[in-house]
């Protein structure tokens, strides 16, 4: 198994899922991903974890993302503790979990760290773009829920510099200043970011987000 990195194509699998067998690339069909692995199916972490997923379906469909789940565990405890996240996490879990019993997806994205834990998935992040290109990739421990705020504003990041030649700086969220890529020319400024700029140096120069196109 060859480890994977940003710009690789992410893998395609079949899998059975809570929504049915899928066809990873099929599924993502034109749409950006984010495929996440948690440890246990019935864990206090996991459950407020997928919850807040099911929660913020809106952002995630507002930013043309589907999401996937994955725990080793199978089909029927999913669908069981489902019915726990829904009822204590007060929502509807609406995306598919992928039942990973042989561990075949958890090996090809290396969601399995042994001196971590020899059986079970560590909490992986990887976030796809519509050509199946690997854009991030995360890892957090068994024992810290993550952040899904910060997945969202790096999808956000992730969207505007694929189609603008922008970066985006420390802590920006949507509406702050932008960093001007390097390969731009002081030259080609005006006309790429009529919004004006600041050169606070030569290679540090910041202009207005552009509206979305
Ligand atoms: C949890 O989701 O709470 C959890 C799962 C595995 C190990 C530790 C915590």
């Amino acid at each position: 198994m060859a480890t994977l990195r940003l710009g690789d194509t992410a893998p395609d699998f079949n899998a059975e899922t809570t929504e049915g067998t899928i066809q990873f690339h099929d599924w993502l069909g034109d749409s950006w991903g984010v495929l996440f692995s948690h440890p246990a199916d019935y864990t206090p972490v996991c459950t407020t974890e997928l919850g807040t997923v099911a929660q913020y379906t809106d952002q995630f469909k507002k930013r043309n993302t589907k999401v996937a789940a994955l725990s080793v565990d199978g089909l029927e405890s999913h669908k069981g503790w489902i019915k726990d996240i829904n009822e204590t996490q007060n929502t509807t879990v609406n995306f598919p979990i992928i039942a990973d019993e042989d561990k075949k997806v958890a090996n090809l994205y290396d969601m399995i760290h042994p001196n971590a834990d020899n059986n079970l998935t560590v909490r992986s992040v990887f976030i796809i773009d519509p050509s199946k290109k690997i854009k991030l990739i995360l890892t957090y421990p068994a024992s810290t829920g993550r952040n899904f705020d910060e997945l969202i504003r790096v999808i956000d990041s992730l969207q505007l510099t694929a189609y603008q030649k922008l970066a985006t700086p420390a802590n920006w969220k949507q509406g702050d200043d932008c960093v001007i890529s390097p390969a731009v020319s002081n030259e080609e400024i005006p006309e790429l970011f009529p919004k004006g700029h600041t050169e606070i140096k030569p290679y540090l120069r910041m202009t207005p987000q552009p509206d979305s196109k």
